[in-house]
C-alpha cells in the first residue's frame, strides 16, 4: 500500500514536468503536473482553495508494474477503483466497478507550452503530430493542429484594442483531455448564459463554434445561449450517465478555455494491457455515446481533483469537501432582498420602508447602491442624502431589518481620501508592469486597486468595516461587493491589464480568476473583524471562483427585463449552485430595461424559490416596488413573497443541509433523480431540497405548461395538496397568472410557518405546521434545523436542534436525540443543556397536514411524550382546505389535519393515527 505515485515526464523539447498523483480521503483522486524548474514562482491556486481542508491520502494497491504502464487499485465510497498510467504515450485511465469512467490524455491533447525569457528560442512543440499534410492526419490530430495555431497566434506583445500585453515570461500555455466513457452529459463550468446540461462545441453535435470560456469580466447586456465569460468562474465540470457521476475540478485562476465533444461509443479501446486485471466483458453497456472535454488554461500547472461519485450527491459533497462548505447564512439573508439603483435618501428609503408594511408584504433588506456615498468613496456617505446613516439603519432595525451598502474594490485616487491614502503608503495596491501602484478608470474616475492575494492587503481591507472605521455604519448593515471582477473602464476587455503585478511577483493573468473571490473574502473576514467574530457575515459578489460559498452570496449580474433572461436563471443557477455556489439567485424583474407587469409577476414567482431573493433595477428604469402596479398584481406578487417566507424553516434547514454537505438549494430533477434519464435535460423546471420541484411560467401569455414529474414518485399538488394522479406522462397544468405550478414529493415532510411576519426574523417564536406527504407506502420523512439564525452559537455552544420527522405505519415521531447527544463530543467542548436549548429554539406544532390519507380510516389520535406511559388523546378531522396559500377555490380537498399537538420541535414524541 502506498500514498502517492510521482514521475518525472519530459516533453519533446526536453522540459521536465513533475507528476504526481494522489488518492485523497473523502473521495477524490489527485493529479498534478508542473514544471519542474519554472523561470518564476507558479502561482498555487491549490493554496487558497484547499487552506484548512485536512488532506489525507488514502493508501492504494500497485496491482502491475512494467515498462508499457503502472496500475493501481484502492476503494473509495466502498467502490473499487482501478487507475491504469500508460507510459509511452502518456495516458490515464480510471475505471470503477470495472467500468471505465474517466480518462487523460485519451486524445494526446497534453499540452505544455512552458514559461521562457524572451531570448530564448521558442519551443519545438514535440507533441504536436509528426505529419505536416493534413490529408493524413486523424480526427484528433486535426482538432489539436488547428488548436495549437490558435494559440500560437498570441505572440509575444499581444495587443487588444491597442493596448499592449507585454508578456513577459512568453506566451505560455496549459492544455489537457479528459474523456468520460459512456457519459453523453455534463454539467458545470459556470458562469455563461447557456443550458443546464453542456452542449457540446465540437465535433459533429457542436452547437457553438467557440469553446466555454472562463474568465471573468464586466459585460454590458450580455447574450443569451452563448459559450462567451461572463463575471465568474469555477472550472469544475460533472459528467453523468444514468449509473455513475464523476466531478473534475481544475484548480486554475488563469483564462481558460474548455471544449466538449460528444462522440459515438465508449471512447477509444485502450491499448492496454488492462485486461491482466480489468475482466472487460463484464463492462456494462452504457451509453453508446462519449464526451471529451479539452481543457486549456493560459499559465499555472495541472492540479486537478478528480471527484469519484458516484451520484451527484456525493460529487457535490466531494466537490465542497476540498473547496469549502457553503456558509450557514444568518436567516435574514434568505428572505427578501429589495434594492435599487438607487434609494435617493433618507426619505426614499423611510417611504419604500412604509410602504411594505402598509401594503402588507414581508421583507428583509433594503439595499443602496453607488449613489449613497460621497463621490463613489466607499465606506462614506453623501451628506446632503443621508445625513443620520445610524439612525436610518436603527430604524429598520427596530422592525427586524437590515440594510446592505455597496463596497466596491476600486478606491478613489484622492489624498484625502484615507482608505485610498492609506492603502497607497502601505503599499498595499496592485502594481502595473513597471511596479508603480495601478492606475485604472472606475466609478469614482481615476482609481487604485487593493491586492487581495497580499493578505496584508485582505487584512487592511477587512478593518476597514470595524465601526469606528466605516462611521455611520451599524451591527445591522452588511454589504455588496460589486465589479470586483474586477472592472477597469478603460482596460482591456474592460479589465485589469493582464501583465499587472500581485503580490508574490504573479503576474495578473495567473491570479485574475480568483481576484474577486479574495475581495469577498476579505469583506466577510470584515464582518467577523467588527462583531469580534460573533456575527455571520452577508456579503454578496458579483465575481466568483472556486470556494466563493465559503465566503457568502452571488448573484447572476447584469441581467435584462425580458422573458428570455427569465428562462435562462433557471439553468444559469442550477449550473452555479451545482458547482458549489448553492446561495445565488438572479435578480427579479431584471437589470436593464422594463419589465411588463405580467413578466414582473412571474419573475418574483419564480425567484421566491431561488436561494438569493432580490429585485434589482438600473438607474434609467422605472421604479417598480412591488405596490407600484395596483390589483390583482400587487397581490400576486405580494402572495409570492409570502408563499417564500412560510417555508422559511424549510428553506433554511436546506442551507444547513447544503453548509454539512454541499447539497444544492436549488438543484435539477436530475440530481434527485439520477436514474431517470427523462430528467438528465430538464432545465425549465428545478426541485428546492427534495421536497418541492418547482415549473416556473418564464413565456408570455401561457394557459398552461406541461409538467414531468418522475414517476418513481407520488406526487401532490402544492397549491391544491390535492394527489396527482397520473404521472406516467407529463401533466398538464393550467397557469392563470396568479399561479406557479409547485408539486410536493410524497414521502416529504415539510416544516412550515404559516403566520408571516414582517421580516424572517420575527417569526423565530411562532409554531410550525408540519406538511406529511404520503408515498406509496404510506410513509414520510423531514428534518427540521433551528438556531439563533444569526450567531456561531450553534458551532462553539453546541445551541440548535437536529428535529428527525418520520411518519409510518400511522405513527409521526420526532427524535433529536441522536444530535444532541453528538454536539461537542468530538472536541469535548461543554455545550449548553439541552433543557436550555429547547427553551429558546423549541417552538410548538401548532398543525399537522396529512396528505395521501383518509380520515374515515382513522378512529383515534393520541400523542405520547418521552417518558410518559399513557398517551394524550387528540382532536383531528378530514376537513377542506382553508390553510393559507392553499387554494380554497379550487381545492375542495380533504386531509387529514390534526389540531394542537401540543408537542414542541426538538422533544421526543410520536403521535399515533390508528
Ligand atoms: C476494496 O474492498 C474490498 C471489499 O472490502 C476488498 O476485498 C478489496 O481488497 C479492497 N480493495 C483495495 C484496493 O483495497
Amino acid at each position: 500500500m502506498k500514498g502517492t505515485l510521482s514521475a518525472s515526464v519530459s516533453s519533446s523539447s526536453g522540459v521536465l514536468f513533475a507528476l504526481s498523483v494522489g488518492v485523497l480521503d473523502g473521495g477524490a483522486l489527485r493529479v498534478q503536473m508542473r514544471e519542474e524548474n519554472p523561470i518564476g514562482n507558479l502561482y498555487q491556486v491549490a493554496n487558497v482553495v484547499l487552506e484548512n481542508v485536512e488532506l489525507k491520502s488514502k493508501p492504494f494497491k500497485l496491482v502491475q508494474s512494467s515498462s508499457e504502464y503502472t496500475a493501481i487499485a484502492f476503494n473509495s465510497t466502498d467502490i473499487e477503483h482501478t487507475l491504469a498510467i500508460h507510459h509511452r504515450p502518456f495516458r490515464m485511465d480510471l475505471s470503477s466497478r470495472n467500468t471505465p469512467i474517466w480518462t487523460f490524455n485519451e486524445h494526446g491533447y497534453l499540452h505544455y507550452e512552458h514559461q521562457r525569457l524572451k531570448d530564448s528560442p521558442p519551443p519545438t512543440d514535440g507533441s504536436e503530430p509528426a505529419q505536416s499534410n493534413d490529408e493524413t492526419l486523424s480526427e484528433d490530430e486535426k482538432t489539436k493542429k488547428q488548436l495549437l495555431e490558435e494559440i500560437k497566434k498570441d505572440m509575444w506583445d499581444e495587443s487588444f484594442s491597442g493596448k499592449i500585453d507585454s508578456k513577459p515570461k512568453g506566451p505560455t500555455s496549459i492544455g489537457f483531455d479528459m474523456n468520460f466513457p459512456g457519459f453523453k452529459h455534463t454539467y458545470g463550468l459556470p458562469q455563461h448564459a447557456s443550458s443546464y446540461s453542456l452542449k457540446p462545441t465540437r465535433g459533429s453535435e457542436a452547437q457553438y463554434s467557440e469553446p466555454y470560456r472562463l474568465y471573468n469580466f464586466d459585460v454590458f447586456e450580455y447574450e443569451l445561449d452563448n459559450p462567451m465569460a461572463l463575471y465568474g468562474s469555477v472550472p469544475f465540470l460533472m459528467a453523468h450517465r444514468k449509473d455513475y457521476s464523476v466531478g473534475v475540478l481544475w484548480m486554475n485562476a488563469a483564462e481558460m478555455w474548455v471544449d466538449v465533444e460528444r462522440k459515438a461509443g465508449r471512447g477509444s479501446s485502450p491499448a492496454l494491457q488492462m485486461q491482466d486485471y480489468v475482466p472487460f466483458s463484464t463492462i456494462s453497456q452504457t451509453s453508446a455515446t462519449s464526451t471529451t472535454t479539452h481543457w486549456m488554461a493560459e499559465s499555472g500547472s495541472i492540479d486537478v481533483l478528480i471527484l469519484l461519485g458516484p451520484t451527484p450527491a456525493a460529487v457535490s459533497d466531494q466537490l465542497t469537501r476540498f473547496s469549502g462548505r457553503p456558509a450557514l447564512p444568518q436567516l435574514f439573508a434568505i428572505g427578501y432582498h429589495q434594492c435599487r439603483w438607487n434609494y435617493l435618501d433618507e426619505q426614499d428609503v423611510a417611504d419604500v420602508d412604509a410602504n411594505f408594511d402598509q401594503f402588507d408584504i414581508p421583507y428583509d433588506v433594503l439595499w443602496l447602491d453607488i449613489e449613497h456615498t460621497d463621490g463613489k468613496r466607499y465606506f462614506t456617505w453623501d451628506k446632503v442624502k443621508f445625513p443620520n446613516p445610524a439612525d436610518m439603519q436603527n430604524d429598520l432595525a427596530v422592525k427586524g431589518r437590515k440594510m446592505v451598502t455597496i463596497i466596491d474594490p476600486h478606491l478613489k485616487q484622492d489624498d484625502g481620501y484615507p482608505v485610498s491614502k492609506k492603502a497607497k503608503d502601505l503599499g498595499l495596491l496592485v502594481k502595473n508592469s513597471g511596479g508603480s501602484d495601478f492606475d485604472g478608470w472606475c466609478w469614482p474616475g481615476s482609481s487604485f486597486w487593493i491586492d487581495y492575494l497580499n493578505p496584508e492587503g485582505r487584512k487592511f481591507w477587512a478593518e476597514q468595516f470595524k465601526y469606528t472605521n466605516y462611521q455611520g455604519s451599524t451591527p445591522s448593515l452588511y454589504t455588496w461587493n460589486d465589479m470586483n471582477e474586477p472592472s477597469v473602464f478603460n482596460g482591456p476587455e474592460i479589465t485589469m491589464p493582464k501583465d499587472n503585478l500581485h503580490h508574490g511577483g504573479f503576474e495578473h493573468r495567473e491570479v485574475h480568476n480568483i481576484y474577486g473571490a479574495l475581495q469577498h473574502r476579505a469583506t466577510a473576514e470584515g464582518h467577523l473583524v467588527r462583531s469580534d467574530n460573533t456575527d455571520r457575515p452577508f456579503v454578496l459578489s458579483r465575481a466568483f471562483f472556486i470556494g466563493t460559498q465559503k465566503y457568502g452570496a452571488i448573484w447572476t449580474g447584469d441581467n435584462t427585463a425580458t422573458w428570455d433572461h427569465l428562462a435562462v436563471s433557471v439553468p444559469m443557477l442550477l449550473t452555479i449552485g451545482g458547482s458549489g455556489i448553492t446561495f445565488c439567485g438572479a435578480d427579479v424583474g431584471g437589470f436593464f430595461g422594463n419589465p411588463d407587469t405580467d413578466l414582473l409577476v412571474r419573475w418574483y414567482q419564480m425567484a421566491a424559490f431561488q436561494p438569493f431573493f432580490r429585485a434589482h433595477a438600473h438607474i434609467d428604469t422605472k421604479r417598480r416596488e412591488p405596490w407600484l402596479f395596483g390589483e390583482p398584481f400587487t397581490s400576486t406578487i405580494r402572495e409570492a413573497i409570502r408563499r417564500r417566507y412560510r417555508i422559511l424553516p424549510y428553506l433554511y434547514t436546506l442551507f444547513w443541509e447544503s453548509n454539512q454537505n454541499g447539497a444544492p438549494v436549488m438543484r435539477s430533477i436530475m440530481h434527485e433523480f439520477p436514474e431517470d434519464e427523462n430528467t438528465f435535460e430538464i432545465e425549465d423546471a428545478f426541485m428546492l431540497g427534495s421536497a418541492l420541484l418547482i415549473h416556473p411560467v418564464v413565456a408570455k401569455d401561457v394557459t398552461s405548461v406541461s409538467v414531468y414529474l418522475p414517476p418513481s414518485a407520488v406526487w401532490y399538488n402544492y397549491n391544491t395538496f390535492a394527489r396527482i394522479s397520473n404521472t406516467a406522462s407529463p401533466v398538464q397544468v393550467e397557469t392563470p397568472l396568479d399561479v406557479i405550478p409547485i408539486f410536493l414529493k410524497g414521502g416529504s415532510i415539510l416544516p412550515r410557518r404559516d403566520r408571516v411576519r414582517r421580516a424572517a426574523g420575527l417569526g423565530v417564536h411562532d409554531p410550525y405546521t408540519l406538511v406529511i406527504a404520503l408515498d406509496k407506502a404510506g410513509s414520510a420523512k423531514g428534518k427540521l434545523y433551528v438556531d439563533d439564525g444569526k450567531s456561531y452559537r450553534h458551532e462553539t455552544h453546541g445551541e440548535s436542534i437536529v428535529a428527525d420527522l418520520e411518519f409510518q405505519g400511522g405513527v409521526l415521531s420526532s427524535t433529536s436525540r441522536a444530535w444532541f447527544e453528538k454536539r461537542g463530543a468530538a472536541d469535548g467542548k461543554v455545550v449548553t443543556d439541552q433543557a436550555t436549548v429547547l427553551e429558546s429554539l423549541g417552538n410548538r406544532v401548532e398543525r399537522l397536514v396529512i396528505l395521501g390519507m383518509k380520515a374515515s380510516g382513522v378512529k383515534s389520535v393520541v400523542v405520547k411524550k418521552a417518558g410518559e406511559t399513557a398517551g394524550k388523546r387528540l382532536e383531528f378531522s378530514e376537513e377542506e382546505v382553508v390553510l393559507e396559500g392553499v387554494d380554497e377555490g379550487s381545492a375542495k380537498q380533504t386531509v387529514v389535519i390534526v389540531k394542537d399537538p401540543k408537542v414542541l420541535i426538538g422533544e421526543e414524541w410520536s403521535i399515533v393515527l390508528s
